[in-house]
Formats: structure tokens, C-alpha cells, sequence
């Protein structure tokens, strides 16, 4: 058994592996602030006794630092996404301020992090698939998307020189479109979150840009498996690994398979919305990763296709939304 701190414990993947750690045996120190994430995430992990939850803020390091003292492992989840609506303050300050805090308790106690990057990190890179050798290729300042892929490379330079100082090992997960029950049902949940809906209520299915630009999605028990692997095995200490499917679909293709496989009724109608709704925009074309690093090192392999992970998402989602 290892004590773990998971900050981001009651959001979307923070839950599903609140919920792997605990039934793995590990003692579970849940961190949230729950601006986004919500309890009943984490409904199935808060009677077990080897579960805490403490409703905190990762930006207070005081904090930080009474809830982790025991932890052996911290995994750091807790983040904001989304600058294109306008939370790029918050997005900067959380994901820079909570992962310094996150480190500078890591270098007291010697715990092992563990932390979330994005496969935002590469941006406009066209070299595709990405490999974690590849370039980080950013658009400019005025664009505020890419102070998301900004703040999460920041993190991750943080984190290589605080090992390199303090002598703690971590290890940099660069995750890749997760998708699953838990997702937020809006966009901070994803796109395939939105279609869901969407087609669910027969409404327009809104597609941002041309709907030709490609993402992979990755079933939530998928990337947790991943992120266990980085947990529990010592040759990830000091590595990054991208952690996600290599099944690249175009956007709009997404909403045509939702569409199927939630055998709704009627024609489905694509709305499209330009990138200049959103200010300064810029978006990614094509985005796939390569994952050969992970398959080497950690014998990793997303096991959900993306039919059966959608099927059991839209089933779950249906009964949200009643
Ligand atoms: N979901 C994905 O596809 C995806 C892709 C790439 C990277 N990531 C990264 O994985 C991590 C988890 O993502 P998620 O999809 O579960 O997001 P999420 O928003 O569902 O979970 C993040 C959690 O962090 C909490 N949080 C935010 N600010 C906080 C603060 N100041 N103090 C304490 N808690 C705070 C939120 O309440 C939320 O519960 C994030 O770091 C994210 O950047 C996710």
C-alpha cells in the first residue's frame, strides 16, 4: 500500500482513478477545490477507509502541504483547461502556481509525482504522429489558446528541473483526448460531451472550423491504465510518455459515428461555427500521437475501441441528461 495525494481527485479522470488506486489497495488522499469536478465523482470511493477527501485549493501552498505530508506519491491532476472561454488568468495561475506547490512539497517529503501535460504541448507541430521527442510549435501570445499547451510545458520543465535539483523522481503524462462516462457534459468534457448531447435532444450539432480537423479519443479506463503504469512502475521515473489511442478521426466524422451508434431517430444537422467566434483563435489540424515509447517501457495498449468506449459514454450520458 503507498499513500497517495491526487489533486483534481473529484473531476473527470481524477475519479476514475481515485477509484483503480483504491481498489489496487493504496491508501487515497483526495484534493479538489471542486471548481469543476463534483462529489459525486467520487460516490463509489468515499466510504472506503483507506479514502480522504479535503475540499482545497492547489494554489495554497500551505495547504498543499499539511493535506500531502504523509503522501509517498503524489499524482497531480488539478488544472483548468479551456482559455477560449475567456479563463485564461485562471488557467495560467492554477496550472503554474498549483504544480509549484505540488513540486516544492515533493522536494520535502521526497514523494514521486506524477503529473498531468497535454498533447497540446505540441500545437501546430505538422510532423505527425507526435513522439515525445517532438517539437512544441505555439502560435502567438495574442492567440489565448495556447496559454493552456503553454502553462502544461511550463509544468513539465518544472518538474524535470525540480528532479534534477531535489533529487524526487517524476513522470510527465502527455494525455491525449480522454473520453468517458464522468466527462463534463459541456465543452470542458470534449467534444464527443457536446455531440452526445446534442444528437441525444435532436439538436444542430455544433462544429467549430471546417470539421476536418483530427483528433484520437481515448476511453477513460484506457488512459487510467496508463497513468497506473507510470504510478507503479520505477522505469518511468524521469520520463514523459504520451498516453492515448492512435485512432485519428476527423471531427466531423466523430458526430456522424455518435450519431450511429446512438441509433437516434431523424436526419442530424451539423451547425457550423467559424474559429473567429472566438476572438484570436487558432487551432490544432491534426493531432495523433505516437504511443510506441509507453507500449516499450510500460507494455501500455488502449484496449477500448472507440465504438465500444462511445457506446457505453452515450448510455451513460442518456441517463444524465433525463
Ligand atoms: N480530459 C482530457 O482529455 C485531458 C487531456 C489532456 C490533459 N488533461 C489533463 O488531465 C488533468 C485532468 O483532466 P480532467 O479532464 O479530469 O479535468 P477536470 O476538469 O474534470 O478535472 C480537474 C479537476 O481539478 C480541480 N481543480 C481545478 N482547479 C483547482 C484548484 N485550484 N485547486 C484544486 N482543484 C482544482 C477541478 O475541480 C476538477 O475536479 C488535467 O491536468 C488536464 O489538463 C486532460
Amino acid at each position: 500500500m503507498t499513500v497517495m495525494l491526487v489533486t483534481g481527485a473529484a473531476g473527470f479522470i481524477g475519479s476514475h482513478l481515485c477509484d483503480a488506486l483504491i481498489e489496487r489497495g493504496h491508501r487515497v488522499i483526495a484534493f479538489d477545490n471542486l471548481s469543476m469536478g463534483r462529489m459525486e465523482n467520487l460516490s463509489q470511493c468515499l466510504d472506503h477507509p483507506s479514502f480522504s477527501f479535503h475540499q482545497a485549493d492547489v494554489v495554497d501552498s500551505d495547504t498543499v502541504n499539511s493535506i500531502g505530508a504523509e503522501a509517498e506519491l503524489i499524482v497531480h491532476l488539478a488544472a483548468y483547461k479551456i482559455p477560449r472561454y475567456g479563463k485564461a488568468i485562471d488557467t495560467l495561475r492554477i496550472n503554474t502556481h498549483g504544480i509549484f506547490n505540488v513540486l516544492d512539497l515533493a522536494a520535502k517529503t521526497g514523494a514521486k509525482v506524477v503529473a498531468a501535460s497535454t498533447s497540446d504541448v505540441y500545437g501546430k507541430n505538422p510532423d505527425l504522429p507526435f513522439s515525445e521527442e517532438s517539437d512544441s510549435l505555439f502560435g502567438p501570445s495574442t492567440v489565448p489558446r495556447w496559454s493552456y499547451a503553454v502553462s502544461k510545458l511550463l509544468d513539465e520543465h518544472l518538474a524535470l528541473a525540480y528532479q534534477e535539483a531535489y533529487g524526487f523522481p517524476v513522470t510527465l503524462a502527455r494525455l491525449f483526448g480522454s473520453y468517458g462516462p464522468r466527462h463534463h457534459l459541456s465543452w470542458w468534457g470534449g467534444p464527443q460531451s457536446v455531440f452526445i448531447n446534442a444528437i441525444i435532444k435532436g439538436e444542430p450539432v455544433e462544429i467549430h472550423g471546417d470539421g476536418l480537423q483530427t483528433r484520437s479519443f481515448c476511453y477513460v479506463s484506457d488512459t487510467v491504465d496508463g497513468l497506473l503504469r507510470m504510478i507503479e512502475n520505477h522505469n518511468a521515473n524521469g520520463e514523459i510518455f504520451n498516453i492515448g489511442s492512435v485512432q485519428e478521426i476527423s471531427i466531423r466524422d466523430l458526430a456522424f459515428l455518435i450519431k450511429k451508434i446512438s441509433k437516434t431517430r431523424g436526419d442530424m444537422k451539423l451547425q457550423y461555427v467559424p474559429y473567429e467566434t472566438f476572438g484570436k483563435y487558432e487551432d490544432v489540424r491534426r493531432r495523433i500521437p505516437s504511443i510506441e515509447k509507453a507500449r516499450q517501457m510500460l507494455d501500455f495498449e488502449p484496449r477500448v475501441t472507440l465504438d465500444e468506449g462511445l457506446r457505453q459514454t452515450i448510455e451513460w450520458q442518456r441517463e444524465q441528461i433525463q
